[in-house]
């Protein structure tokens, strides 16, 4: 061996190792499990796609603070879904194609719902902060439901179920009245306050139907007067619930009007006049006044940003993906699933979550509200 021939195979080694420790340093910075955040970034929904993005990403700041899940730091991508189905398509196959294999999002579940069967069989793990339509675990109306699909907010139907108890109890004896607008919103709603009143030994004394844009309520009221009506259970939207609030209070008929979120607008109390007052309606809860939230909140008010909405609940989905990773003890997104979904408590800035086995919150993401004549609202003591 000549002393050229050694220092060409020192170099060489050297060269050999270099590159060796370069592809190692660059193996481990593509290591990183990345997180997608699909939402509405322009249009209409845009503020609300901030919000899912500002949430997921402080989340996971922090977590990467934290060293990360399971040694492996977490990196995010933002997508924009224009908050459309076929665009929420094409977005979702672009992620599963590129590597992505969990998701925040999407936002509206006319996303959702189109998105999950793509991200189902391209194996991607979704969760969203927003959508609350009941078909998005259930399967999209399919009737199968999928392995993938996760949310941190509530069921829209949920909040029917709750109403029929909310009436058993806090009117045990008195006569209740289910009237729907025939939309699968409103009959939803309407049909578990019926099942629930059931339940309760406490059936509706009368049930019935209005119109979309039905502007004359006369015939529903006069039955509601003569059934001596006491708690009225509306499931329907703001327009034909102010028409019937309002003409209801001209026609001296005065129960307790109850709705679902559907009636939740700032022109409802308007519309309905003065009769408004005391009219109670269903929304989420107020993440940001949780306890498991005060630090979190105080570190978005520091940034100058209002964590309103959705954003603790993106925040919320992020520390679900790391905490199903961490329980499942590996990052294959059917484990993660399995973990989340085994009913195991996981904390987070919402406080600690359970998911069932279709990936919906066991917690219900549900409070009551109650207009007041001059416009505001505010949260009702329950009974
Ligand atoms: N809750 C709304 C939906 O599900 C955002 O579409």
């Amino acid at each position: 061996m000549n002393d050229v021939s050694y220092a060409g195979r020192s170099l060489l080694a050297l060269v050999v190792l270099l590159l060796c420790g370069l592809s190692s340093a660059f193996a481990e910075e593509k290591a990183a499990l990345r997180i997608a955040v699909a939402a509405p970034m322009s249009g209409l929904f845009a503020p609300m796609g901030e919000q899912i993005h500002r949430g997921a990403e402080l989340a996971i700041e922090d977590i990467n603070a934290n060293g990360g899940v399971g040694g492996q730091k977490l990196e995010i991508d933002v997508v924009d879904d224009k908050g459309d189905g076929a665009t929420a398509q094409a977005v979702a196959r672009n992620l599963a194609k590129s590597g992505v294999r969990f998701v925040v999002g999407h936002f509206n579940s006319g996303a959702s719902i189109p998105a999950s069967e793509v991200y189902a069989k391209m194996g991607v793990f979704m969760i969203t902060p927003a959508s609350t339509n009941p078909y998005f675990t259930d399967g999209g109306g399919k009737g199968k439901n999928l392995w993938n699909t996760h949310r941190t907010a509530g069921r829209d139907d949920v909040q029917g179920r709750l109403a029929g108890e909310y009436i058993a109890r806090a009117f045990a004896g008195k006569n209740a009245a289910i009237l729907s607008d025939g939309t699968p919103y409103g009959d939803g709603l309407a049909f578990k306050a019926k099942a629930a009143l059931k339940a309760a030994g406490q059936p509706e004394k009368l049930m019935s139907k209005i119109k979309i844009g039905q502007k004359d309520m006369s015939r529903q009221i006069a039955s509601m007067k003569q059934k001596k009506i006491d708690v009225v259970f509306f499931g329907g939207l703001a327009d034909e619930m102010a028409t019937l609030v309002r003409q209801s209070s001209e026609a001296g008929f005065k129960p307790q009007f109850i709705a679902g979120d559907g009636i939740f607008s700032a022109d409802f109390p308007k519309a309905a006049g003065p009769g408004v007052e005391g009219t109670m309606f269903a929304f989420s809860l107020e993440d940001r006044d949780h306890a498991d939230a005060q630090a979190v909140v105080a570190r978005f008010r520091a940034k100058g940003f209002e964590p309103e909405a959705y954003t603790l609940k993106a925040y919320a989905a992020v520390q679900v993906v790391a905490k199903g990773i961490e329980i499942a003890g590996k990052s294959d997104p059917k484990a993660v699933a399995k973990a989340v979904r085994s009913g195991s408590p996981i904390p987070t800035v919402l406080g600690p979550l359970t998911f069932d086995a279709k990936g919906d919150r066991r917690e219900p993401d549900v409070a009551w509200y109650v207009w007041k004549a001059d416009g505001s609202y505010s949260p009702v003591m329950q009974k």
